[in-house]
């Protein structure tokens, strides 16, 4: 090849290349929802930049080099570095988390965006999930890379929760969107008050939005097969406890022809599965007269024995410290989170010894004691510490069966604990 037939070959080549990068980008970005210039730019210091490079996805308001104070609340933009694209994220300008990362490329969060992510979360999500399981998390904000955003799906219907002013401007698109995607009949909002205002999120919007058409609560939807009434507007979190669907599977396995007490019921989660089981009773403990009377509806629901099914509306302190706990084979103890910051955690952790301490002294030989923490400020390690402290102080030759945390539906990152909140322990007294 001559010296300018070559020169003509990579003329030829580069205007090639360029044309099918164009057609690739411009493929991509309707497939992908990929955009690059709608968002406007926000500088990051160096220092955050390993951070977000490692996946991390909040960063500081002390680590913005922009001025926040340019930004609308909730507003997305790209977020860069020295001249470096970081990724696309939400910006609060007021929020000491000024920035959650959505994605690492430049998307635009668009009905497209949604759709996508939700069909991926959903394929992903029932892998773990039994055909006869009607409701699982959808999406786990940060943990599923849509930050500030929780969908969890009831049968046709989905709830979800926004943590973050960048999701609440979204919400009529994400409500369409899970309709559409999921082919359900409505969305329930349960972004609470306290969240709004955190989010200096002022609307006056009503706690419960709803979309598409309204349904009567309580709704019936199934978790292993096993059905529960569940109230959407009014129950606790979205309306069940889903975050303990794989620790109440390993409970079932274990209950057949004992006597299991269950404190802190809620609706029966743990004591209907027990029952399904074939326990010789089970005794729910808990303060909510409501909670308690749809654990029994419940019980009939799924056709079993409410004879067999004893209900105590009472305190779990008293309970513990006051009642014979020898009589059961199985001890359930799963309480509310008992701090919301780290400067209740030492209340918290005096809490967690005093239930695990007396029920570790009161358990006798053979019993399996389930212990939970769902207190965020409370880490794993601390509450293993609790744990040893009560096993230790019991004198009683106690081991691990199960070390668990959340299930499948509930994803989690592996620098970002901040949404790692369940920790159980199986135990057995031997
Ligand atoms: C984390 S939920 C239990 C969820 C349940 N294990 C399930 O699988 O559905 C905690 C429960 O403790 C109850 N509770 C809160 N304070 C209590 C107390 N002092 N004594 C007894 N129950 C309490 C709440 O009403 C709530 O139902």
């Amino acid at each position: 090849m001559t010296r300018m037939n070559k020169h003509k070959t990579l003329f030829f080549f580069i205007l090639f290349y360029n044309y099918t990068e164009i057609i690739i980008k411009f493929n991509f970005r309707g497939d992908m929802s990929i955009s690059e210039k709608t968002y406007r730019k926000i500088e990051v210091d160096p220092s955050a930049r390993n951070a977000v490079l490692s996946g991390h996805p909040w960063i500081f308001s002390g680590k913005i080099k922009s001025s926040l104070n340019d930004y609308s609340n909730g507003e997305i933009v790209f977020v860069g570095c020295e001249g470096k694209f970081l990724g696309t994220g939400f910006v609060s300008p007021k929020n000491s988390i000024a920035v959650r990362m959505i994605s690492r490329e430049r998307v635009e969060l668009s009905k497209h965006f949604f759709r996508k992510r939700f069909q991926d979360l959903n394929f992903m999500k029932r892998k773990f999930l039994s055909q006869d399981t009607d409701m699982y998390r959808l999406c786990f904000s940060e943990s599923d890379f849509l930050p500030g955003l929780i969908v969890d799906i009831y049968g046709r219907i989905a709830v979800i929760q926004t943590n973050c002013a960048g999701m609440m401007n979204l919400r009529e698109i994400i409500a369409e969107t899970l309709m559409e995607t999921l082919l359900l009949e409505g969305v329930i909002d349960r972004t609470d008050a306290d969240t709004y205002k955190i989010e200096h999120f002022d609307t006056g919007l009503p706690s419960n939005l709803f979309w598409g058409r309204e349904q009567q609560m309580p709704v019936v939807c199934m978790e292993n097969g096993i059905k529960f009434y569940v109230d959407l507007i009014r129950g606790h979190k979205t309306g069940f406890y889903l975050d303990q669907r794989e620790n109440r599977e390993i409970i079932k396995k274990a209950s057949t022809g004992v006597n299991v007490v269950n404190i802190c019921s809620y609706t029966g989660g743990f004591s209907i599965y027990a029952l399904s089981a074939g326990c010789r009773s089970v005794t729910s403990v808990d303060t909510s007269k409501t909670a308690l009377s749809i654990l029994q509806q419940n019980v009939e629901l799924n056709d079993l024995s409410v004879k067999k099914s004893i209900i105590v509306a009472g305190d779990m302190f008293d309970y513990i410290l006051n009642e014979d706990l020898s009589v059961f084979d199985i001890i359930i103890v799963d309480p509310p989170a008992f701090a919301k910051h780290t400067t209740e955690r030492e209340r918290a952790i005096g809490a967690y010894k005093t239930i695990n301490s007396a029920i570790m002294k009161k358990a006798k030989r053979g019993a399996l004691i389930f212990t939970s923490s769902c207190t965020s400020v409370v880490s794993m390690d601390m509450f293993a510490e609790i744990i040893t402290k009560a096993i230790r102080d019991s004198r009683k030759d106690v081991n691990i069966v199960k070390r668990t945390s959340l299930p499948a539906d509930h994803s989690s990152l592996v620098n970002f604990n901040e949404t790692e909140y369940l920790k159980s322990f199986l135990l057995h007294v031997n």
